[in-house]
Formats: structure tokens, sequence, C-alpha cells
């Protein structure tokens, strides 16, 4: 029953009781409380919330930008620890300059 169960659940990206607390300038705030997530392999997911509910947060911790205060988040089984060429994230906002093309922005800060 377990290798069924196995085989079956795929956790590429997995929350383990996940706390985020900012050091804010007027005090502490828990942006995420108890978050517990599994994606699976092949799984698209959408995060849905009113602004401030810690949707950025959420994927911040995933990208590896941001660690959590408390719980434990994994890709396959690994702590995320940093940014990884496996995890790709398009920000809200653009953070390429729309004057030059491609490889100038890539050889940008490499110059
Ligand atoms: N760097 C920060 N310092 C202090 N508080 C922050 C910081 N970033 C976000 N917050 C707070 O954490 C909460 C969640 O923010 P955020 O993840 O950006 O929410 P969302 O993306 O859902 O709008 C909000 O209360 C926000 O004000
Ligand atoms: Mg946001």
């Amino acid at each position: 029953m377990e290798e069924i169960l196995n085989e079956v659940s795929q956790h590429v990206v997995t929350l383990e009781d996940i706390n985020l607390r900012y050091n804010g300038e007027r005090g502490e705030v828990t942006a995420l409380e108890n978050v517990n997530l599994n994606i699976e392999k092949g799984e698209f997911i959408c995060v849905l919330g009113p602004s401030g509910c810690g949707k950025s947060t959420l994927l911040n911790i995933i990208a590896g930008f941001l660690k959590p205060t408390d719980g434990d988040a994994k890709m396959n089984g690994t702590n995320i620890d940093g940014a990884s060429w496996e995890r790709a994230v398009v920000f809200q906002t653009p953070t390429l300059y729309p004057w030059l093309n491609i490889h100038d922005n890539v050889s940008f800060g490499p110059m």
C-alpha cells in the first residue's frame, strides 16, 4: 500500500509548518502562520487572497529568497537554501532594462 501511495504522490515542493515573521519598522509582522502545502509533479497552482495576506512571502520562500522563521521548505526532499535554476520566478513588475535587448540585459551584471 505504501508503495502505491509513494508512486501516486510525488511531492515536488513541500512546505511544513511554515511561519514567517518580519521585523518591520513598526514591530513584528506575522506574514505566514502554520502553512502546510504539497505541490505534486505536474500540478498547476494559483495562490489567491487579498493584498497583504502573504502570497508574495510564500512565493519568496519557495523561490529561496526568504528563509522561513520556523518550519521547512523543501524541493524534492531537500531543504530550499537560496535561489536555484530549478525554480524560476517571473516578477510582478519587470526587472529588465526595457531599452536593452536580451543579450545586453543578461550581460549587464557580469560586465
Ligand atoms: N519586508 C517587510 N517588512 C515588514 N513587513 C512586511 C514586509 N514584507 C511584507 N510585509 C508584510 O507581510 C504581510 C504579507 O505581505 P505580502 O507577502 O507582500 O502579501 P501579498 O503578496 O499577499 O500582498 C503584509 O502584512 C505586509 O505588510
Ligand atoms: Mg504580493
